[in-house]
Formats: structure tokens, C-alpha cells, sequence
């Protein structure tokens, strides 16, 4: 059949497109591959779906073009989503940061965006293996549909048990679209060498500010059987390259020479019992013991407590890499933004051939700023097309 647009991908960023560009009255077909659509929807959140943050803003995302993602973010804001949202009557609650969840399960939201596709009579065909893209000038041809305009949204290849793969990258190529080398993102970080003590916190988390470079996140951090993981480690994971150092600040809320003051206030006190008021017990012990300050602050020259005081401001982590695809929320990297416009997603040297969500080269923070993503480059795209 022939089609204004055909969409590649189920997911936020196509369905968002499909419902925009099929109330404007488009002839729309979205081909899924998975026996159903928007899967990472489903899990998103802890199952509650994270759907956007209120304060999502250019400054929030990572790309080789950090203005890129100024224009459609500008004209599809989290507030135009939160509208959709109720508008649906469906509960939300802000939990932190700015982050906003469905009260109830994330189907609502995919149920919602079905809705919305079927006000504007989209067809959603599930179960499609794509094979052979042809393309002449003016029209995109997959088996026996085509249409004059063809919408990349397959997504990146974080979680390939989940079905994830690198085709949107693999087909971008194939009409000579530049792709930014993808690695995985908001991912847990693997510790070896001396750092491997660590390991034996597994289960222990603490707030701290953690940073890598110029990108610095004050949340939670967790210890893994496997190295570092919870909100502070994969925001900065995101930043991170092999061979840089992670640093973690354990007590973000202390003050400057706080430990030689509670030297003069309680001079029979141990640097081990001030961690145990600031952190849990098992982390606390660990790092009184490898900062090898076990007496009473009393005994303790102040230069070495200030010694102290710096490295537990700035502990120097050495990854050694990853937990990989595998386990990454989301992919850094994909077709470049230098071949897309910012206002509408066309690929600017072929004509009717559109990239949107995380296969874009365009990678929001922990917090629901990838959806915001997926929504806002999927109306840009659908309201052009
Ligand atoms: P998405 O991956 O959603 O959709 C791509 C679609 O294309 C999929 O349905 C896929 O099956 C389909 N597809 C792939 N290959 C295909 C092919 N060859 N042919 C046809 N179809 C194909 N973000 C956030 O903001 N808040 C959150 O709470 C979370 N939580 C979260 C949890 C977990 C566990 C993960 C893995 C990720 C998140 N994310 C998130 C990130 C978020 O899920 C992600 O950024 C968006 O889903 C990206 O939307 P897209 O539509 O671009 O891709």
C-alpha cells in the first residue's frame, strides 16, 4: 500500500511521530519488530515510567553538537507531554530532580500513545522483520509498501535481550549518513586492581557527589558486586572513557577542615566514628581503614588530617571499564546530528529520510530526559513530514 510516511520502530520516539504526523492527516504505518510496541516503555522507571523531567533543557543532554537539540526540546516542552498526560487522566507524581512517574503502571502511557495514534488512524503492524529499503527520488519502498517519506526510530542497541540492535545505524549508512561511534550510557562501572576491595561493600549506597572530567552529579551512589552503579555513577558513566578516573566526594555536605574542627571540639574522637554519623557503617569502616587514621584525632597532626579530609572529598576510582550494552539505559553517540536538520529531523542529503529518538546522536541524562527526548525529536519530525 502506499503511505505518506512509513515509521521504523515502535517505540516512544516513532509512536510519538506516527500520533502527530497522523492527526495532521497523514497516511501513516509504523513496522515494529517486537510482537508489540514501546517494550522499553513497559520496564522504563521500575515499571512506572519516568516520562519526562520538568526541567529538561539543552544543557541536560550529551552530543557532538550540544545545540542541536535546542529547537525541537524548545517547541516540545515537558509541560506540552504533562498536558497529553492528563489529558488522559492519568496520575503522575514528581519523585525527585525534577523527575516525573505514572502513578499507576507505564502501560497508561503506552495505551495513551496507541490512543492518540489511532485519532489519527495510524496503522501499527507488530512482528515485521524489515528487509530490503529501496529508494528511488521520491519514494522509500519496503516490500510492498512505500511512501514519500521514510522515519528512522528503531532506536539504540542498549539492552539487546530486549531485541536491541545497531539498525538504525546499519540503515543510516546506507544512505551515506555519518554515525558518532555509539557506546553505552547510564551504565554501571566494573572495578578491578586496588579498587576491587570495594567489591565487599556490594549493597551499600551513600549521597555523594561523583565526577568525571567537567560533568559532576550529587546523588546516590551504590557498590556492586561488580564495581559502581546508582544515579550519581551512571550519570557520570555516560561521560566517562576508558582509562579516566571516576572521584567521589563521600561527604558532599561537609564543610572545609571540618575534621580538624571536630579534632579541637572532641579530641578523643576517630575519624572512623565521624564517618559512622555521615555514612553507613560498613562503608564508614572501610574507608577509616584505608585512610589508615585509626587513633584519636587528638594524636593526629593537622596536616594530616586536612590529607584526609582532601581524599575523601576526591576518592580517585579507576574503572576498568563497563557492564557494556548489556546493562546501559541508553546509547551515547548515533547518526550524526551534522546530517539532520534540528527543526525537522530530515536527513539534509536525502529528502523524505528522517532520524529520530535515541538513534540520534543526542543522549539525555538519568531522570526522564531520554523520553523528553523521544517525544520532542518525534514531533519535530511528525509535524513536518
Ligand atoms: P525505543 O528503543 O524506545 O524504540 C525503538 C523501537 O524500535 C523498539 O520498539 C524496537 O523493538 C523497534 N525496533 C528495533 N529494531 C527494529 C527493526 N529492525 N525493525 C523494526 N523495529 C525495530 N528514559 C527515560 O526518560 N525515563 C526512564 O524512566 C527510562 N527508563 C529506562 C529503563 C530501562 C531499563 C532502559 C533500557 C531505558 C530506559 N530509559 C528511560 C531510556 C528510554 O527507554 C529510551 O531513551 C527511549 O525508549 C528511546 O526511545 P526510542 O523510541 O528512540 O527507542
Amino acid at each position: 500500500m502506499d503511505y505518506d510516511a512509513i515509521i521504523l520502530g515502535g517505540g516512544a520516539a516513532g509512536l510519538m511521530c506516527a500520533m502527530r504526523a497522523g492527526q495532521r492527516g497523514r497516511r501513516v504505518l509504523v513496522l515494529e519488530r517486537a510482537e508489540r510496541v514501546g517494550k522499553k516503555i513497559l520496564i522504563s522507571g521500575g515499571g512506572r515510567c519516568n516520562f519526562t523531567n520538568i526541567g529538561a533543557g539543552p544543557t541536560n543532554y550529551l552530543s557532538a553538537n550540544p545545540h542541536f537539540a535546542k529547537s525541537a526540546l524548545a517547541r516540545y516542552t515537558p509541560r506540552d507531554f504533562l498536558d497529553l498526560v492528563e489529558s488522559h487522566g492519568i496520575a503522575w507524581h514528581e519523585k525527585t530532580l525534577g523527575q516525573l512517574f505514572c502513578d499507576g503502571s507505564a502501560k497508561a502511557i503506552v495505551e495513551m500513545l496507541l490512543a492518540e495514534c489511532a485519532k489519527g488512524e495510524v496503522e501499527v503492524r507488530c512482528g515485521v522483520e524489515i528487509g530490503e529499503v529501496a529508494h528511488d527520488v521520491s519514494t522509500f519502498r519496503i516490500g510492498d509498501d512505500s511512501a514519500r517519506s521514510l522515519v528512522i526510530a528503531t532506536g539504540g542497541p542498549s539492552i539487546p535481550k530486549m531485541g536491541a540492535t545497531g539498525f538504525a545505524y546499519d540503515l543510516a549508512r546506507r544512505f551515506g549518513l555519518k554515525v558518532v561511534e555509539p557506546r553505552p550510557a547510564l551504565v554501571p562501572l566494573t572495578l578491578g586492581g586496588e579498587d576491587v576491595l570495594f567489591r565487599e561493600l556490594s549493597g551499600v549506597s551513600a549521597e555523594v557527589v561523583a565526577n568525571t572530567g567537567k560533568a559532576a552529579f550529587r546523588e546516590a551512589a551504590l557498590f556492586t558486586h561488580r564495581g559502581l552503579s546508582g544515579p550519581a555513577i551512571l550519570q557520570v558513566s555516560s561521560y566517562w572513557r576508558p582509562g579516566e578516573t571516576v572521584r567521589v566526594n563521600f561527604l558532599p555536605g561537609s564543610a572545609a577542615g571540618w575534621l580538624a574542627e571536630a579534632k579541637r571540639s572532641n579530641p578523643r574522637t576517630t575519624l572512623r566514628a565521624l564517618l559512622r554519623d555521615a555514612l553507613p557503617e560498613r562503608l564508614a569502616d572501610t574507608l577509616a581503614e584505608r585512610c589508615g587514621l585509626e587513633r584519636e584525632l587528638g594524636n593526629q597532626p593537622d596536616a594530616a588530617l586536612r590529607e584526609v579530609e582532601a581524599r575523601l572529598a576526591a576518592w580517585t576510582f579507576h574503572p576498568n571499564g563497563s557492564e557494556g550494552f548489556a546493562k546501559a539505559e541508553v546509547t551515547v553517540g548515533g547518526i550524526s546530528t551534522a546530517e539532520l536538520s534540528s527543526k525537522t529531523m530530515e536527513a539534509r542529503t536525502v529528502p523524505g529520510l528522517y532520524a529520530i529518538g535515541e538513534a540520534v546522536d543526542v543522549t539525555g541524562w538519568l531522570g526522564g530526559y531520554n523520553f523528553q527526548w523521544a517525544w520532542a525529536s518525534g514531533v519535530a519530525a511528525g509535524d513536518a513530514l
